[in-house]
């Protein structure tokens, strides 16, 4: 998949700004602090799923003292080209495709997938549960519709049953209802959550060691509930019938799959407890990559990488060996404030330099 035009209407610090990308390329958005470079990148991963990394309120991309704002793309894809706008105005967002207008949110999203590798994702690790469960959430929602529905039925469910255990008197057979309801989706859940950590990490593994010549190896466990087993089930009816009583006291619901969390080690260590900056972004690398090997698997085609800031960060020998292990098929845009220089391995690299808001310069390089 290749984004081959980017435009911007009133875009955070953009007038009005076009940029033309790539098919497979590697961009590299190049320019000092706070000029512009993670804006674009905020932009393609906006197209992707209709949210922003940095913020959950997506007025605060509307440039200071306009009403409206546009992004607008050109995408290629394996089967189309196609065309992606989004109008966002403060009470109202309007999308696109083909230049037709589309309603729902489902609709748009899914056309363009791309895959963001951010400083704030270092956090993965250190951060609550919530956002562990976020991060895999966010690649089974793209990867599976039946996990999206899934999800929204829980959470809904979920609600419902917390305020009937609020609600006096108790209506037990209520609680009752919600609680088989909220099962039968567990069961969906758990078992795709599973499946897809024990495919992500085979996948990591397979490349981490590239990063740190074989010495340590990454895993990662996936922890709920219950046993996941063939009696799964089972397990999940005893797990609620033993924990009402608690439910009760509490007026709220104590057991779930909105509970659960998932473990990165390096050689059986949690990576929180002893990894260095540089092996956490090693380990997150492997992750992204896995995902995007992932995608590819089921789609035939690989997704967009965004690395905002995080290349730079790495040492000599990391740098080269990413660039090794990145997919020719795979279109991706660097961010970095400081000149990069390293061995591209024949890849096509172009070179854009942002300042204040504007594209500056742009020096197409081709590595051949
Ligand atoms: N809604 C907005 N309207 C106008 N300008 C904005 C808006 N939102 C953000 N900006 C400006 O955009 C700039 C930040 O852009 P961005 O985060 O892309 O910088 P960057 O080039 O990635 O910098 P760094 O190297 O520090 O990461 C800042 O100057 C900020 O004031
Ligand atoms: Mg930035």
């Amino acid at each position: 998949m290749n984004i081959r035009k980017l435009k911007f209407y009133h875009f955070r610090n953009y007038d009005k700004a076009s940029f033309s990308f790539e098919e497979n390329g590697i961009h590299i958005l190049r320019g000092n602090n706070a000029q512009g470079k993670t804006n674009v990148v905020e932009a393609i991963y906006f197209l992707s799923l209709l949210r922003s990394f940095r913020t959950s309120k997506p007025n605060l991309m509307i440039k200071h003292d306009e009403e409206m704002m546009m992004i607008e793309a050109q995408i290629e894809s394996k089967e189309r080209t196609e065309d992606l706008k989004v109008v966002l105005s403060e009470h109202k967002k309007q999308l696109f495709r083909f230049g037709q207008p589309v309603s729902t949110y489902s609709s748009f999203v899914g056309s363009l997938n791309a895959i963001l590798f951010c400083p704030d994702d270092l956090m993965l690790f250190a951060g609550a549960p919530s956002q562990r469960r976020k991060f895999i959430d966010t690649e089974l929602i793209k990867l599976s519709k039946t996990y999206t529905a899934t999800l929204s039925h829980y959470q809904k469910l979920l609600k419902d049953r917390n305020l009937a255990l609020k609600s006096t008197p108790v209506d037990r057979a209520l609680i009752q209802v919600y609680t088989d309801q909220m099962i039968e989706d567990e069961k969906i859940i758990i078992k795709q959550r599973h499946a897809f950590l024990k495919d992500l990490i085979e996948k990591s593994q397979s490349l981490y060691p590239f990063f740190d010549d074989g010495k340590e190896v990454m895993d990662a466990v996936y922890k709920t509930f219950v046993p996941i087993d063939e009696n799964l089930e089972q397990s999940l009816k005893e797990a609620y019938a033993t924990s009402l009583s608690k439910d009760l006291f509490y007026k709220t619901t104590q057991l779930g799959i909105h509970k659960d969390d998932f473990i990165f080690s390096l050689n059986g260590v949690p990576v929180i407890e002893s990894a260095s900056q540089g092996q956490k972004r090693s380990v997150l690398l492997s992750l992204k990559l896995g995902l995007a090997h992932i995608v590819y698997e089921k789609d035939g085609q690989y997704p967009i990488l965004l690395l905002d800031d995080v290349f730079s960060e790495l040492d000599e020998g990391r740098k080269r060996t990413l660039i090794q292990m990145l997919p020719e098929q795979m279109q991706i845009f660097i961010t970095s404030a400081e000149p990069i220089q390293t061995d591209w391995f024949k890849r096509k690299v172009f070179f854009y330099t942002i300042e204040n808001g504007t594209i500056k310069e742009e020096v197409h390089e081709r590595n051949e």
